[in-house]
């Protein structure tokens, strides 16, 4: 009897402990960027040139192709600020970017065309707060 509770406590458990990794980053709760910041923003810039090209020249492959590498990009980012309003800047990239990647796999660029400019707004909301003025 004590050894079936036993087993089915222990597969209970397993169970939440799977569940709960499938929550956590690639990394684990350990997760660190590899890149420093300046190299992950290049990143963003030519992924987001590129998309925008994508969109301009309605390619949808690349269009979706860019936007998700954005949008991963921006998930990595969020790794770089402490700060609430710094997560959610990243967070608002990233989920604008796969929206950007969805619209491109059905070949909608006008609604393209406006996730776009939302996105440049999200950049510039962070940069305004946390990029230097040289
Ligand atoms: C959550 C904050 C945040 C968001 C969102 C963000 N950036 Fe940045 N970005 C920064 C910071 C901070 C810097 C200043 C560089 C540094 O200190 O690491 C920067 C710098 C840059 C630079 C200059 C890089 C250099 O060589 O110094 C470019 C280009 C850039 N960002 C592009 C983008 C683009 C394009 C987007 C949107 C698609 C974006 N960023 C979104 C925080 C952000």
């Amino acid at each position: 009897m004590l050894s079936v509770l036993g087993v089915i406590s222990a597969v209970t458990w397993l169970t939440v402990l799977t569940s709960q990794a499938q929550d956590q980053p690639a990394g684990g709760a350990g997760f660190k960027p590899a890149a420093p910041r300046e190299a992950l923003m290049e990143w963003h810039e030519k992924a987001f040139n590129n998309a925008r090209k994508a969109v301009s020249g309605k390619k949808a492959k690349d269009l979706a192709e860019n936007a998700w590498l954005l949008s991963e990009l921006a998930n990595v980012n969020g790794f770089h600020g402490e700060n609430d309003d710094y997560r959610n800047w990243a967070r608002e990239v990233s989920t604008k970017a796969a929206e950007l990647a969805a619209a491109g796999k059905e070949k909608q660029f006008d609604k393209a065309a406006e996730i776009v400019k939302g996105l440049n707004a999200t950049c510039k909301s962070c940069h305004d707060v946390y990029k230097k003025r040289d």
